[in-house]
């Protein structure tokens, strides 16, 4: 007998119904990391490594998860982290996350290499989307995606800067990762570049970007970005004060700390380690938000308590999405909501606001 994603009592244990839901190729192409995977299991011990001093006696029957994030009202501070391929999982794909996105008062960010297109996501939602934006090198291509984006309705871009170059995810190299028959890259029909097709020797992913993306950006392209749409622009895939000041300055509207959830650079640092040093760069000039390794409602107070606004969810979405469609998604999500209202009443915070960095120490 199968068990139900209902039956799972937090994010981890969606995973092995997910597993045995999926594809190996697809299972795979979701949970890796580059290389030997260090940074990908680190996100997750980071946070483990931290313990939170909580507060006591805060009279905490009144709270609230409420927060704005650039101006628009979300009911909890979670966001979708912008994943490829999600029709992978599930027949409904982006459209189903969308959908239960909206319905949990927050906003999804879409990968630009989605399954379904930008005009059906912003449709299926009844919240914010978001749309993440990888640069081709044909830059009349990369415009339109961006003005398709703006039409469509979407309410900020996360420009995705952390892969010049694919990371080397050992275990699609050795699948030779590709998209099964019937499933494309829909936003990018116009281009002709919606095929994903094998490779040889490698991931057909690794191939597709090394023949179409430009892996010469540099900042002045930033503000290329900010002067072709009025959307607010954030800067995903940054580790560092240095570079986070420097978005700021190049007109970025917020930063994610990220480091793709541990599929590029290898041996990179886990993102909760960095998030310190980056709030202190950005100094409220611009939103920061963090992704890496968030399970647990501890995870995103221990994010938010040192300097983030907002985090965003990665692969438990899929987990969720593969187990249970449309349904699945929301349990994952309405698993993590409830564990973020405990921790914060358990924390003596009755606010997000009241979560400050002398709430978190480490262990050692
Ligand atoms: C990603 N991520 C990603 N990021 C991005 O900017 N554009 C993309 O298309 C994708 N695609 C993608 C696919 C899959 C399968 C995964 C797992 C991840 C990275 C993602 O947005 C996020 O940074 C991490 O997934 C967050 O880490 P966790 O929550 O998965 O640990
Ligand atoms: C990934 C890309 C598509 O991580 O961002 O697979």
């Amino acid at each position: 007998m199968s068990e139900s994603f209902r039956d799972a009592l937090n994010l981890a244990e969606l995973e092995p119904l997910a597993r045995a839901a999926l594809e190996p190729m697809a299972y795979d192409y979701y949970a890796s990391g580059a290389d030997d995977e260090r940074t990908l299991r680190d996100n997750e011990a980071a946070f483990a490594r931290l313990r939170l001093r909580y507060r006591v006696l805060r009279r905490v029957g009144e709270r609230s998860l409420h927060t704005e994030l650039l101006g628009q009202r979300l009911e909890w501070p979670v966001l979708v982290a912008p994943m490829a391929f999600q029709r992978l999982a599930h027949p409904e794909g982006e459209l189903a996350t969308a959908r239960a996105t909206g319905e949990a008062g927050t906003v999804m960010v879409l990968s630009t290499l989605s399954t379904a297109s930008v005009e059906e996501v912003v449709a299926a939602s009844s919240g914010p989307v978001w749309f993440q934006l990888y640069v081709y090198e044909d830059r009349a291509a990369t415009e339109a995606l961006v003005r398709r984006a703006e039409a469509a309705g979407c309410q900020g871009l996360v420009l995705t800067v952390d892969a010049p170059v694919l990371g080397r995810r050992e275990r699609d190299v050795r699948n030779r990762f590709h998209l099964p028959q019937g499933l494309k890259a829909e936003n990018l029909h116009a281009a002709g570049y919606e095929q994903l097709g094998a490779d040889a020797s490698d991931s057909g992913l690794a191939a597709y970007f090394a023949s179409l993306l430009d892996p010469d950006l540099g900042w002045e392209d930033l503000a290329w970005l900010r002067e072709l749409t009025s959307l607010p622009v954030l800067v995903k895939g940054i580790v560092r004060g240095d570079d986070a000041a420097l978005a700021v300055e190049h007109g970025a509207a917020g930063v994610v700390v990220s480091n793709h959830g541990g599929r590029q650079l290898d041996t990179a640092p886990a993102t909760i380690d960095c998030v310190a040093e980056v709030a202190a760069a950005v100094s409220g000039r611009a939103a920061v938000l963090l992704d890496g390794g968030i399970r647990r409602g501890t995870d995103v107070v221990k994010a938010l308590a040192l300097g983030a606004d907002a985090v965003l969810l990665g692969r438990p979405v899929l987990w969720g999405l593969a187990a249970g469609g449309q349904a699945g998604v929301t349990h994952a999500l309405e698993l993590l909501r409830r564990e973020l209202e405990q921790a914060c009443a358990l924390c003596g915070a009755r606010s997000l606001a009241e979560l400050t960095p002398e709430l978190v120490t480490r262990r050692d």
